[in-house]
């Protein structure tokens, strides 16, 4: 049995479906499963990373633990408690800038070394920009133009399921033990790309308009800690994280190409409607 945490998660709901298409036994955590559904097939069970003496119950009898960062090193404990073998972590691509001065980066560096430090095997999962963060701009694409920061900054966006694949060979097989896997999708884009491609997807004629850095800084602190907005700051306005370079992994993990932004574009078109 394979325990997934953030079972209702954009990657985490892939990794269930994924996992028992392969024909493994999941059970999939979430904090309320009255109010958010785990996909079928799978049993939900409720548990909270946040309190991780709740996990007991839920990891008995799990091989593997698909896992989220930035929760406490007690997970790890748990897990070795319960007789886990091996952890895949859903990281990111700024647990390798080292820089603890960058929240985003300090929880997911943080978070590995916890895991290293454990004595369960771990393979580390470092996407880069998820296609599924478009979804943020779905009401400016109703409404036909799209003002988004960082006009010049490329990133190969990588599908959620494409990245939940790649955890899904690391959790059915030792051979990813030990290995930390960048994953991105085939082509780097800017924000002015992605909405033309959404757009075409759409059948519709969409603008982007670069947004100047005080409106976008505003509306961030509106939605997250100040922490946090210093963090995407340094990222893509100061460059401290390259998300731009295209990784091999999916292929090499997966055995077939990564998904491109049209093709997630077309899938996921209804979303914008
Ligand atoms: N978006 C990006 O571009 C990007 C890039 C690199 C890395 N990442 C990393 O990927 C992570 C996951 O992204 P996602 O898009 O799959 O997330 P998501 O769709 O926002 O889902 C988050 C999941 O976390 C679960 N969760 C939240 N708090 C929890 C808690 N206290 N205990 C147990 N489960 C909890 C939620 O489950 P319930 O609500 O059902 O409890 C949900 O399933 C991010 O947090 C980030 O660290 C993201």
């Amino acid at each position: 049995m394979i325990v997934v945490a953030g079972g209702t998660g954009n990657v985490g709901r892939e990794v269930v479906r994924q996992l028992l298409e392969v024909g493994e036994a999941v059970t999939a955590l979430t904090r309320d499963p009255a109010k958010s559904a785990v996909p079928a097939g799978a049993t939900a069970v409720a548990a909270d990373l946040t309190n991780p003496s709740t996990l007991g119950p839920a990891l008995t009898g799990a091989g593997a633990l698909f896992l989220l960062s930035g929760y406490s090193p007690d997970v790890f404990s748990e897990a070795e408690k319960a007789g886990v073998r091996r952890v895949v972590l859903l990281s990111g691509g700024s647990a390798e800038t080292g820089d603890r001065t960058n929240a985003v980066a300090r929880y997911m560096i943080d978070t590995e070394e916890a895991l290293r430090a454990s004595g369960l095997a771990w393979t580390m999962v470092r996407p880069r920009m998820f296609m599924t963060n478009a979804l943020q701009w779905a009401a400016q694409i109703r409404a036909g133009v799209v003002r988004a920061p960082w006009a010049d900054v490329p990133s190969a966006v990588v599908d959620p399921a494409d990245i939940a694949a790649v955890a899904v060979q690391a959790l059915v097989s030792a051979e990813h033990e030990g290995r930390e896997y960048p994953v991105t999708g085939p082509e780097a884009l800017r924000p002015s790309d992605r909405v033309r491609i959404l757009g075409a997807a759409l059948g519709r004629e969409l603008r982007y308009e670069a947004q100047p850095d005080d409106e976008a800084r505003a509306e961030m602190q509106a939605q997250m800690p100040a922490e946090y907005v210093d963090a995407f700051f340094s990222f893509y306005s100061d460059g401290t994280l390259d998300e731009a370079t295209v990784h091999p992994t999916v292929a090499e993990i997966t055995g077939r190409p990564p998904r491109t932004f049209a093709d997630w574009a077309i899938a996921n078109a209804e979303r914008f409607r």
